[in-house]
């Protein structure tokens, strides 16, 4: 069925939400308690007419009047009455489902699934062009940030060139109290944890997935072509002690948790790894568990947003200027009006890793003995890795030395090859440490 772009008797746009949770709380305790405001936003009255949870207990701790309530998710993704369905369920499979036939019966949707976005975001646009619906979900990046409406409005001018940032606001809090109190990473995440800024199974935060998701749909807003999850490399926090950030300390720099995404020569990249990022930058200077994220481009130059990743609040927030948007669409009939997604006409290649170019910091850990220095330098200058610095850490580790290896920009194969063949040195004792510096542009 085509979308059903018709208004109803009294003219309002319906809404229906799925899921009464953290967020879709926020979101029905807003939409009741701010209906007048909300109407006079989008010029006709917005109501909430259905909410589906499986808990309603936790829907009616929220306000949501009994009429309103059901069960049945499927019930409201078939309701005709309804004109945008609120998805706030989480996770990549019922919702998923639910989203589709929401969009093959002509419904809108506002979600605020990351999740789901980076799994299926290609198929979901393709489904909602079909039907003629709109897709948004502004929530699913940087909470109450609007980097994709601004992505997508404010930048239409532009060629953008990178989005970068702080996406995890989790892991931002664990490398924060790592800074401050010299903790070790087990140790920040436990305190995360016991303060509610990690979740009881913090994998997704911590090893980079969940940032990955982020970077894949701002990446792919900001370029024009779907980038894939399986494209995007990923390194957790896991591995970042507080030996690294004393020795980025020492040299001027602070080790943030980034998501990188680049248009350069060749094609795109995006990945996402701690990085270390020199301290006077404003992206250095984030902490806790709030997001930032800097838009580079042509005509606009540098751009940078800053504000809270996530919690109810900033993403209620998020959720309702997505249904206010799209309510008015529905009352204008002007569905679409902003295309969702504009495909570029010219595709670029995506670049593995393996030709990415940046710079290096490396940590060796050695004998205390002349010629180690120079033993190391041969094996990086042979693969053509220049050296912008070297310092001789001070640590107490009885015979063995800790020399930092900061380079010029380099290719990260070779980079990778000089790694492989340091470690092989029988004046190395450990495994090297390599962490990636931004900016990378020289
Ligand atoms: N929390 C944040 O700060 C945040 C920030 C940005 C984006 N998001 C995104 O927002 C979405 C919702 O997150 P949340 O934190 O609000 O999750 P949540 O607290 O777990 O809420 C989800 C709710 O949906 C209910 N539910 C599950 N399956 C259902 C079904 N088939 N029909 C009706 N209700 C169903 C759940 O009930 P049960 O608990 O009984 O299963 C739960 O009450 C996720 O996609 C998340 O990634 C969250």
């Amino acid at each position: 069925m085509m979308g059903q772009h018709r208004r109803k008797a009294n003219g309002a746009v319906r809404i229906g939400l799925l899921g009464c949770g953290t967020i879709g709380g926020g979101v029905a305790r807003h939409l009741l308690m701010q209906r007048h405001v909300l109407s006079r936003h989008v010029g006709c009255p917005l109501q909430l007419v259905r909410v589906a949870e499986i808990d309603l207990a936790r829907a009616r701790r929220e306000g949501v009047p009994e009429e309103l309530l059901t069960t049945d998710a499927r019930a409201v993704v078939r309701d005709p009455e309804i004109d945008i369905v609120v998805e706030l369920i989480g996770g990549t499979g019922v919702a998923r489902q639910l989203v589709m036939e929401a969009m093959r019966h002509g419904k809108h949707i506002v979600t605020a699934n990351k999740a789901l976005l980076a799994k299926s975001g290609l198929r979901l646009h393709a489904v909602a062009q079909r039907h003629g619906v709109d897709l948004f979900y502004e929530a699913s990046v940087g909470g109450g940030i609007p980097i994709i409406k601004s992505l997508r409005e404010g930048f239409v001018a532009n060629k953008i060139h990178s989005v970068y940032g702080i996406v995890n606001g989790t892991c931002n809090y664990i490398l924060t109290r790592m800074a401050a109190d010299r903790l070790e990473f087990d140790v920040a995440l436990k305190e995360a944890m016991a303060q509610g800024y990690a979740e009881a199974d913090p994998s997704l935060d911590i090893e980079g997935h969940d940032a990955r998701h982020k970077i894949g749909i701002l990446a792919s807003i900001a370029f024009g072509q779907w980038i894939p999850q399986e494209a995007i490399h990923v390194e957790g926090i896991m591995r970042v002690t507080a030996l690294d950030i004393q020795c980025a300390h020492e040299l001027g720099y602070v080790i943030k948790f980034l998501a990188i995404a680049k248009a350069e020569e060749g094609g795109l990249h995006a990945r996402v790894h701690p990085t270390l990022l020199p301290a006077h930058t404003m992206l250095a200077n984030v902490n806790g568990v709030y997001n930032a994220i800097e838009v580079n481009g042509t005509p606009i130059g540098t751009t940078l947003f800053y504000g809270r990743g996530a919690g109810r609040d900033a993403t209620t927030s998020a959720v309702i200027a997505d249904i206010v948007d799209v309510a008015r669409n529905v009352r204008l009939a002007s569905h679409e009006r902003l295309p969702t997604f504009t495909f570029t006409t010219r595709p670029r290649p995506l670049k593995p890793m393996s030709e990415v170019w940046s710079k290096y910091y490396l940590r060796c850990t050695t004998v205390d003995r002349p010629g180690v220095i120079a033993a190391i330098s041969r094996e990086l200058g042979s693969r053509n890795i220049g050296l912008t610095s070297v310092l001789l850490h001070e640590t107490a580790r009885g015979a063995y030395s800790t020399i930092l290896f900061m380079t010029h920009r380099a290719r990260e194969a070779d980079v990778q090859a000089a790694l492989r063949a340091i470690n092989r040195l029988p004046v190395v004792k450990a495994k090297t440490v390599l962490l990636r510096v931004e900016p990378s542009e020289e």
